[in-house]
Formats: structure tokens, sequence, C-alpha cells
């Protein structure tokens, strides 16, 4: 739509004017990276801002701007930029020594948290993203179930090899996916049971990240446990993100216990982690006391820093009471961007659970990724460009992750600045949708 097009333009020059520094950089750095780049969902047109320092849960960026932080690192941000415990525990690392090459009490202490923690965990192995965790969880489900094919969810995003925006990836693992809808209790039971016999695992998101921010029902997830334990399938609760959700993450908020669990982002404090496990039972497969055991392998596994950092991280700062509290916290600053929305007459929707939020531009909740429409898609880029000219940073994609160190005022600051998005974009935001 022209109106719309000449309002991003627009947007989009009075960005590039503010920010030259952040231009510059961007263009120098094409000399090295591919389009300057390497983290493709860090790109956004023009440019992306390069950032100087972080501090508690703002940023600031090569031209001195300072922005709140809600892109949060896409949820491993948790604790914002400059926790002093976790600060304190990696310099603790860096004197303990690293690259030890050997067990040390740190990865113990942080797997002993984790399975007291997660309902499903019982035995846990560390790696070093989320997309390996997920990797090896599937893996897993091959080497036991003895099958090769997978089900997974429309929308999903397990990893920069594992993802289905739209359907099937060209860059995905050469692994055999069956995708089905996600919330669609009676066509995902379906087609389960229609490739029971085939598949190794059910592989899921307790709420559908890059897909929206859509929390799966309990109906749905119910479903899922009940057809895949029936059938002799693995179930994979993917709560690399969700994990932060209350004090056990999304499979204690639903009180499902998966087969498998996978995890990440903040686990590690804010530094590279992934882990997954299981049942003892399962687990002692990974047993190398056992003669039969399979091999788990990875050079930064078990490294100093991280595992310190992870130790502080869960254990001493978002203890699971403190997990609570900031459920509840966010949620209630959810809701009130959508009493905001309401009040304004202005159709959009604050999408997600707690502190992993995605704004649509529609009235109501979505509850499935086909309904994110073209129109909402396209305002999109708007949303974000006039957030970061008024010094709220969101991810492009319209998520919201919120930190510990976000206060009440972080909050109140954000709703005026949508406020005045909504006061100066209703009409145009309006005219989209119903065109
Ligand atoms: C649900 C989910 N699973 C897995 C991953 C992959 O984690 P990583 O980026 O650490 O590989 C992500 C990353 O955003 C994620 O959101």
């Amino acid at each position: 739509m022209k109106a719309l097009d000449l309002a991003i333009d627009d947007a989009r020059a009075r960005y590039t004017e503010a920010n030259p520094n952040s231009s510059a950089a961007d263009e120098n750095a094409e000399r090295w990276l591919p389009g300057g780049n390497t983290r493709t969902v860090l790109h956004f047109d023009p440019f992306p801002l390069t950032m100087a320092s972080g501090n508690g849960a703002e940023v600031t960026d090569l031209d001195g701007h300072r922005y709140i932080d809600f892109v949060g690192e896409y949820s491993a941000g948790l604790f914002g930029h400059s926790d002093e415990r976790i600060k304190q525990a990696v310099r603790q690392g860096l004197d303990f020594g690293i690259v030890m090459g050997a067990p040390t009490e740190h990865e113990r202490r942080l797997a002993a948290l984790l399975c007291e923690r997660y309902p499903g965990i019982d035995r846990v192995r560390f790696c070093n993203s989320g997309t390996e965790a997920n990797i090896w969880a599937l893996t897993t489900a091959r080497m036991i179930t003895g099958r090769t094919r997978f089900l997974a969810f429309n929308g999903a995003y397990h990893g920069g090899f594992l993802k289905f925006p739209k359907g099937h990836h060209a860059l995905n693992v050469p692994f055999d996916f069956v995708l089905a809808d996600y919330n669609d209790v009676e066509g995902a039971e379906a087609t389960i049971r229609q490739h029971a016999g085939e598949l190794a695992a059910v592989i899921v998101e307790p709420i559908l990240g890059a897909g929206g921010n859509i929390s799966g029902s309990q109906a749905f997830m119910e479903m899922l446990r009940n057809v895949t334990r029936e059938m002799g399938i693995l179930l994979i609760f993917d709560e690399v993100k969700t994990g932060r959700m209350g004090p056990a993450g999304m499979q204690g908020l639903l009180d499902i216990r998966p087969d498998l669990t996978t995890l990440g982002k903040f686990i590690g404090g804010g530094l590279p982690i992934g882990a997954f496990g299981g049942s003892a039972d399962l687990m002692a497969l990974y047993n190398p006391k056992n003669p039969d055991h399979w091999n788990h392998a990875g050079t930064f596994n078990n490294d100093v820093c991280t595992m310190m950092a992870g130790c502080v991280a869960v254990g001493e700062v978002y203890t699971p009471q403190r997990a609570q509290a900031f459920l509840e916290s966010s949620e209630a600053f959810r809701q009130s961007l959508n009493e905001l929305f309401s009040s304004r007459d202005v159709p959009m929707y604050a999408n997600g659970l707690g502190s992993i939020i995605a704004v649509h531009f529609s009235n109501r909740p979505t509850l499935r990724s086909t309904q994110i429409t073209a129109g909402c898609q396209a305002l999109r880029p708007l949303l974000h460009m006039e957030l970061l000219l008024q010094g709220v940073s969101i991810c492009s994609r319209g998520d919201f992750f919120l930190s510990l160190p976000m206060t009440e005022a972080h909050f109140e600051q954000t709703r005026n600045v949508l406020d005045n998005f909504i006061g100066r974009y209703r009409k145009l935001i309006i005219e989209v949708l119903e065109a």
C-alpha cells in the first residue's frame, strides 16, 4: 500500500539521518562480512544499529542514543547487560583457569540445578547452543526408537538448521520431517497417527516463538503428550526460550512431562550454552561407564566461564521464586499493553506470555501462525523503526523480550512510545488491515 510505503520510507530516512556512525560502520563491515553481518536475524533495512555498550536493561549505539533493550538477545539476555553477580562469576572463571580439558565441579553444580528445576530432566548433558541441543535430542530419539522421521510444526524455529518458517527450509539439516499445524489439535493428532510407525519424535516449542510467540493451548500440548505416549514416539519440548517461564519452564506451568527437554539461552547467564536432558533411563545411554554407551562430544561443553556464570544465573539470581515473580510482573506489563491497545481502539495485540511477547496488528490473540495477515507483516517495519526513533529497541519482527533489570519506568516509557505511535498511525493501521 502506497501510504504505508511512504510512511516506512519517511521513518527510514529519519533513522538514517540520526545514525551516521552506525551507517558508516555497517558499510565498512561489508568488506569482511557478507552484508556486514554474521547473524541474519540482526539485519534490517536500511542498516542495523551498531551497539557500543550495554548497561542494565539499556543499550547505547555508536551515535550515542540510548535504548530500552527489548531485543533481550532473543531471550538469552534475561539478566540484562551488567548483572554484578554474573560478571563476578565470569571473572572467577578466568581466575579458576580456562580450557581445563577435564571435568570441573561447576558443570556438576549447574547440572544439579537444572535437574532439580525441570520435571522432565533427571540427567542432563551440555553443549554450546540451542540448535545443537535440538540436534542432540533428535538424534537421541532416532537412536532410541530406531526410526528416522520427526514431526515438527509449521512456523517452528529450533535453530539455524532446524526451521520451518513456511514449511521446509533449504538450509535445514537433511533430516526427514513431517509438518503439522501448531495448535491444531485434531489435524496434528491425525498427522501423528498417520505417520506413527515412522516417527522417532515430535518436537515442539511450548510457545511457538519465531512463529509469533503463540502459546500452545493446554489441550494441544496434552494431546501431543497422550498420542506420542500411546504410539511409542518421544516427545521433545524445546524449552530453549521458554525455560525462563516460571519456576520450572512451560512443562511446569502445563504440568506435562516430556521425554526429552532442550534448554539454552538464559541458563548460561548470557554466555553461549545449550543442554538436553530426560529421564535417568534414557540419558543412561550416554553413560561412558557403560560399555555400549553413545559418545557425546563437544570441546566447549563444560567451558568454565559458562558453567560458573550458569551456576550463579540459575542458582542465585533467577531462583524459582524470582522466576515466578518475574512471570507475574511481565504478564502484568503484557496485559497493560493490551489495555492500552483496546483503550485506543487500535487493532494491535500483545501475544505471548509474560516476558515473551510479540505485538501483532490484529484485534485478537493470534492462536495459529496462519492467522498472521499480510497487513500485519507489512506494518512491522514501521513499528520497529518508529520505536527505535523513540528509544525503544525491539526485534524487527515485533518481539519484545523482557529482562530482569527492567523497571516500571521502562514499562511506562514504552507504553508512552506506543501511545505516540498509535496517535500518529492508527488510521493508517486500520486502512492497511482493511485493504
Ligand atoms: C525455540 C528455540 N530453539 C532453539 C533455538 C536455537 O538456539 P541457538 O540460537 O542457541 O542455537 C532458538 C533460538 O532462538 C529458539 O528460539
